[in-house]
């Protein structure tokens, strides 16, 4: 039978010093998932998609992304792989209008399935061109035009965060791993940053996301993991992680 999995965390510990981050967690998202990882405060999940992307290093257990071991490559090697990430805190240049950030996005990230267009292409301009096409493709996505040519600086936060997830997905990857998409925003902003990322998960791409936000995790994701002191507490369909004992005890509360 054919592997579903497109992400496999298997036994994945991470110390620093004496400090125990993740205690031998695992799980697999199966491919067109929207997946996600909660819990409280320092639990550990940043550094989970921190190792997953490549920028830890685990100290014990291996990752497997789309049938391939990833464990120990390189960041860009991961994102190249077709695994992109946004990052808890922002990322965006903020002297760069959203168009700019958006191709610095494309620019940096440029992933197998640009790589012909981008790559491959004889001319500088070609590549330019190419780069400005698929930057003009996911400003269209995100419904981003009529902000096109403004400073990111400028924008409300939502918007922000939208350019973020636009960068992000410039390199068209299959998986997309957001922590905290939704931190500081209004109720609206919630909405609009949520119809974007289930619009993206209804066109074929799994959605990994890390959030406090309760209301939109439980909407939106079929599976949660909940991690609480580096451990893996629970894991299961919103109904059942809500009535877990364990996670009520130590995250979600009476
Ligand atoms: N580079 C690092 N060096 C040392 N300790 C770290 C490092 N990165 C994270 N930690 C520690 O690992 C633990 C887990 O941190 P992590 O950032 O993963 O929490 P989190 O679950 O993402 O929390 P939050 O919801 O607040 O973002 C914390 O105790 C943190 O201080
Ligand atoms: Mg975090």
């Amino acid at each position: 039978m054919a592997d579903q999995s497109i992400l496999r965390v298997e036994n994945v510990s991470k110390h620093f010093g004496g400090l125990v981050a993740l205690s031998g967690v695992g799980f697999h998202i199966e491919k067109g998932d929207f997946f996600g990882l909660i819990g409280p405060n320092g639990a550990g999940k940043s550094v989970m998609v921190n190792v997953v992307s490549g920028l830890y290093r685990p100290s014990q257990g291996r990752v497997e992304f789309d049938g391939r071991q990833i464990t120990g490559l390189r960041p860009d090697r991961i994102i190249r792989e077709g695994l992109s990430r946004t990052f808890q805190h922002s990322t965006l240049f903020f002297d760069l209008s959203v168009r700019e950030n958006i191709m610095m996005g494309v620019r940096t990230m440029a992933s197998v399935g640009l790589a012909e267009a981008i790559l491959g292409t004889s001319s500088a301009r070609e590549k330019d061109q190419a780069i400005e096409e698929r930057a003009q493709e996911v400003i269209d996505l995100l419904g981003l035009e009529q902000q096109a040519g403004e400073l990111a600086a400028n924008l409300p936060y939502g918007l922000q965060k939208v350019v973020a997830i636009g960068m992000a997905i410039a390199p068209k990857p299959k998986l997309l791993i957001l922590d905290e998409p939704l931190t500081g925003l209004v109720a609206a902003e919630v909405d609009q940053v949520m119809g974007h990322i289930a619009s993206l998960n209804r066109q074929g791409m799994t959605i990994f996301i890390i959030e406090h936000n309760m209301r939109a995790v439980m909407n939106f994701c079929s599976r949660i993991v909940v991690l609480s002191f580096g451990n893996k507490i629970a894991e299961g369909a919103p109904g059942e992680i809500q009535r877990d004992r364990e996670v009520i005890k130590s995250y979600l509360g009476e």
